[in-house]
C-alpha cells in the first residue's frame, strides 16, 4: 500500500532536455557538414561556429529533412559505396528539435573542436603533380562554364595508377571535375584551336578518351584502388581534366592541380572504363517521363569497381543493375533524383562480381516538360544526343577489372557490337 501511495505522490516527470549546439549539434555538423561548409570551400556559407548554425537553424533542419543536404544522390540500400553521406533518422530529428527549441547553445565549454582540415595532399607525397598551364578566368556572372584542360604527363614509360587527388585552385568556383586520359593527341589539337586556356565542352570530354581516372566533387576523399589493381597510364599520354565552374558574383581565377600515385609494383589487374550507353535519344517536347532502356550482355566475368552516371539537365532518374543468367538481380546504382549539379563517381565498397552471361541493365528517365524548372529550352524543344547544354546523354561509365588484357578486349568488342555502331562509338566521345 505504502509503495503505491509513494508512487502516486511522486509521479516521475521525464523531461527530455532540448538538444544543444554544444552537446549534439556541433558534433553532428562536424561529422557531416563542415568538410564543405568551411570558409574558402564550395558551400555558400560556413557552419563552423555557433552563430553560423544558430541563424540558419530552421533552414538546416529543413534541408536535412528533405534529404537535400548533405548531398548524396545514390539511393541507400541499392549498391554499397565508400564515403556515403547520409544522416540517420535520429540525426534529422535532432536538428529539427534543436531548431524548434530556439537553437540553444548549451554549455560553451563543451563545444567540441573543429576537425583539422588537411592542407597538403591527403595520401602523402605524390609520384607526379600536374597543374593547369595557367590561370583560367571565370566571369562574375553568366552561365556555368565547362572547360577541358590538357596536362601532358611526359612519362617515358607506361605506369599503373593507384590513386589520384584533384585539388581545385579555387574552391569557391570549382564545382566538380572529371579526369580523362588521351593518348591520341586529339585533346591537344582542340586546346590549340581555342585561344584561351583549355577548350569548351558541356557533357562528355569532347574527344574519344583512352581511359578515365574518375571524378572529383566537393567532399570527395581520394582513395587507392585495392592492392594489385591499377589504371594504365600510357607513356607520353595526356591527362585531360574537365572542370565545371560556377560563377560566384565576383571575377574569379582558377589553376587546379592533380596528384598522381602510381602502384608500388606494376598492377596485375587493370582497371578499365566501359561506357554503358545509348546515343539513341529523341525526347519529344512536353514529354514528362521519357525512358531509355539499355541492355548489355557481358561475354566475360567482370568485376565492377566504380560507377559514374551521366545525364544532362533533363535527366530525372537513373537505375543500373545486373541480372545473372540465373535471374538474380545485382544492384549497381540508383539515382532517384538526378541533379546535374551533383555529379559523382561512386566507389563500391567491395569490387562487385558479375558472372559471364549476365545482363547489365540501365534505365534512365528524362523530363522535357515546361514544368521542369531546369529545362534549358522554353518552350520545350525536341532533344537528342549531344554535348551541348540543350542536348542530352544517357551514359554510365563503369570501371571494371579484367582478369587479362584479352578478356578486356573481348568485353570492349562486345560493347561496340551490342551498343553502338563503330561510327556511333567514335562520335559518342567526339560530341558530334
Ligand atoms: C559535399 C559537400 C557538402 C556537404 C557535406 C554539405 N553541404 Fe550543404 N551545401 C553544399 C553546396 C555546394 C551548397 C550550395 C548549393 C549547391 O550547389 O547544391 C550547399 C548548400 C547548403 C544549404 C543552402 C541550400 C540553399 O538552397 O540555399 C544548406 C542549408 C546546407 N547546405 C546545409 C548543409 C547541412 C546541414 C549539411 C550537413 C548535414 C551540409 N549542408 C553538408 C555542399 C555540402
Amino acid at each position: 500500500m505504502f509503495v503505491i501511495l509513494f508512487c502516486l505522490a511522486m509521479p516521475e516527470v521525464v523531461e527530455i532536455p532540448a538538444p544543444t549546439y554544444a552537446s549534439v549539434v556541433a558534433p553532428l555538423l562536424n561529422k557531416h557538414c563542415v568538410i564543405c561548409h568551411h570558409s574558402g570551400e564550395v558551400a555558400p556559407f560556413p557552419l563552423t561556429s555557433f552563430e553560423d548554425a544558430r541563424k540558419r537553424a530552421g533552414f538546416l533542419a529543413k534541408m536535412a529533412e528533405e534529404k537535400r543536404m548533405p548531398p548524396w544522390k545514390a539511393e541507400p540500400g541499392f549498391g554499397e559505396f565508400h564515403d556515403t553521406r547520409i544522416l540517420t533518422g535520429e540525426e534529422i530529428v535532432t536538428l529539427k528539435a534543436w531548431a524548434d527549441a530556439g537553437a540553444p547553445l548549451g554549455d560553451p565549454a563543451r563545444v567540441p573542436p573543429l576537425p583539422v582540415f588537411t592542407e597538403g595532399w591527403q595520401l602523402g607525397k605524390p609520384d607526379l603533380v600536374l597543374e593547369m598551364p595557367g590561370d583560367f578566368d571565370i566571369p562574375a556572372d553568366g552561365p556555368d562554364i565547362y572547360r577541358s584542360f590538357v596536362m601532358p604527363t611526359r612519362l617515358k614509360t607506361d605506369q599503373t595508377v593507384a590513386a589520384i587527388e584533384f585539388k581545385p585552385g579555387n574552391h569557391r568556383t570549382v564545382h566538380h571535375a572529371m579526369l580523362f586520359l588521351d593518348s591520341s593527341g586529339e585533346a591537344r589539337r582542340k586546346d590549340a584551336a581555342d585561344p584561351a586556356h583549355g577548350f569548351g565542352t558541356f557533357g562528355g570530354p569532347g574527344f574519344l578518351p583512352s581511359g578515365t581516372l574518375g571524378g572529383w566533387a566537393p567532399g570527395n576523399k581520394p582513395r587507392r584502388l585495392p592492392e594489385g589493381m591499377g589504371r594504365l597510364l600510357k607513356k607520353d599520354s595526356d591527362i585531360v581534366i574537365q572542370v565545371h565552374y560556377h560563377p560566384t558574383g565576383k571575377m574569379e581565377k582558377d589553376r587546379s592541380k592533380v596528384a598522381i600515385y602510381f602502384t608500388p609494383e606494376p598492377a596485375v589487374q587493370m582497371v578499365a572504363m566501359m561506357p554503358l550507353a545509348t546515343r539513341k535519344i529523341d525526347i519529344p517536347p512536353g514529354e514528362k517521363r521519357y525512358n531509355r532502356h539499355v541492355e548489355f550482355t557481358t561475354p566475360e566475368h567482370l568485376r565492377v569497381v566504380t560507377v559514374t552516371p551521366h545525364m544532362h539537365l533533363l535527366g530525372q532518374e537513373m537505375k543500373v543493375r545486373a541480372i545473372t543468367p540465373q535471374g538474380k538481380e545485382i544492384p549497381l546504382i540508383w539515382i532517384r533524383h538526378w541533379e546535374f549539379n551533383w555529379q559523382d563517381s561512386y566507389s563500391l565498397v567491395r569490387p562487385l562480381d558479375i558472372p559471364a552471361g549476365s545482363k547489365l541493365v540501365l534505365d534512365a528517365w528524362y523530363d522535357n516538360s515546361a514544368g521542369n524548372p531546369l529545362n534549358p529550352s522554353s518552350p520545350p524543344q525536341r532533344v537528342t544526343w549531344g554535348e551541348q547544354t540543350v542536348d542530352e546523354m544517357c551514359l554510365c561509365f563503369i570501371s571494371i577489372v579484367a582478369d587479362s588484357p584479352q578478356q578486356l578486349q573481348k568485353v570492349r568488342s562486345a560493347v561496340f557490337l551490342q551498343l553502338f555502331s563503330p561510327k556511333d562509338f567514335l562520335r559518342l566521345m567526339q560530341g558530334k
